[in-house]
């Protein structure tokens, strides 16, 4: 197995970028793969935002963005991953994409190279199993977003081997200011097994009447010190993407509270999938985010 020191990342989106930038701080060479490049110099655009930003609030220097910002490098070509020494998959959280996108690289990246999927609730076996290395393959979980929140969960796939696997510890506790922590391959890990059943029951809430959007946000965050309320974060996270998580969990489990509430699948329906489509429980339009007024008709 070699060192790592190229990481290839699929997806520039709502959590690529993010790992992007948060592995090209911690010094790796980064190259990173969007479908076209539009979409790609969408991402790249939010990362030199946030580097500029840094440099703006003097948490960093010029000379260090611009060294990060060197170390980064945009593809819509698989080929840019053939000597990259570890790959992390960032793509929509759906199977049979992530299945037909392994097929691909594990014809093209070197054989030593170690996949690791970031999915938020799918088994990691059922993706190594699709390709010819399934003993260097391992889960790497980042948080939304990634580039503030500290926790990386670090997977063991079944026929995921210890050296791999130290590896992967060792890449995540090497990223700044990540807290690495082991979890089994067991549907949603350790957080969105915990966190995704109390996002939809925030859902079931607003549903039954228990309080307004607003006032279910704002009572979690005065009543349980939570940095933002869990339909806030549902529209952080992306409600195709709960909606994704929960149906796997659901899947997994069969237990209702990992099922949709009728409220999230009509919301899907309707495309408010929260603040990346501009609209979800708030409607992000203004200058202040506003409860949808859709979803009290
Ligand atoms: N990208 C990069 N940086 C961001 C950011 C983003 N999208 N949003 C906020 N930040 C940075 C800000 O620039 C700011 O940086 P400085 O301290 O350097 O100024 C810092 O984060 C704090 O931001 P704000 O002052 O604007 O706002 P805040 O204090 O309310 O923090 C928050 C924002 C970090 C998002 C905070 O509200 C929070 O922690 N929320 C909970 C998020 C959470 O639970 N994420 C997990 C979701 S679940 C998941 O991701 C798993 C999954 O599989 C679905």
């Amino acid at each position: 197995m070699a060192e790592i020191k190229k990481v290839g990342i699929v997806g520039c989106g709502l959590m690529g970028h993010g790992i992007a930038q948060v592995v090209a701080t911690a010094g790796y060479d980064v190259v990173v793969r969007e479908v076209d490049d539009a979409t790609l110099q969408k991402g790249l655009g939010k990362i030199e935002k946030q580097l500029a930003r840094a440099v703006e609030k003097g948490k960093s220097t010029q000379e260090d963005a611009d060294a990060i910002r060197a170390r980064l490098n945009g593809t819509t070509d698989y080929a840019d991953f053939a000597d990259a020494d570890l790959i992390i998959e960032a793509i929509t959280e759906n199977l049979g994409l992530k299945l037909e996108m392994w097929k691909e690289l594990d014809a093209i990246v070197k054989p030593d190279a170690i996949f690791a999927t970031n999915t938020s609730s799918l088994a990691v076996i059922d993706q190594a199993a699709s390709t010819s290395r399934p003993t260097l393959f391992a889960g790497l979980h980042f948080f939304n977003p990634a580039q503030v929140m500290k926790l990386v969960e670090v997977v063991r796939g079944v026929t995921t081997t210890d050296e791999t696997f130290d590896a992967v510890l060792a890449f995540a506790e090497s990223l700044q200011g990540k807290i690495a922590i082991p979890t089994r391959d067991k549907a949603g890990f350790i957080v969105n097994r915990l966190l995704v059943p109390y996002m939809l029951d925030a859902m079931r809430a607003y549903e039954e009447g228990v309080g307004s959007i607003a006032e279910i946000d704002a009572a979690m965050k005065a009543g349980a010190g939570h940095p933002m309320g869990p339909l806030t974060l549902a529209d952080l996270v992306g409600n195709d993407t709960t909606g994704a998580i929960c149906d796997v969990l659901f899947d997994e489990f069969r237990e209702r509270r990992f099922a949709q509430p009728p409220i999230l699948r009509k919301m899907l329906s309707a495309g408010w999938y929260g603040r990346k489509a501009g609209i979800g429980f708030y409607d992000y339009s203004g200058d202040e985010p506003v409860e949808n007024p859709g979803l009290a008709r």
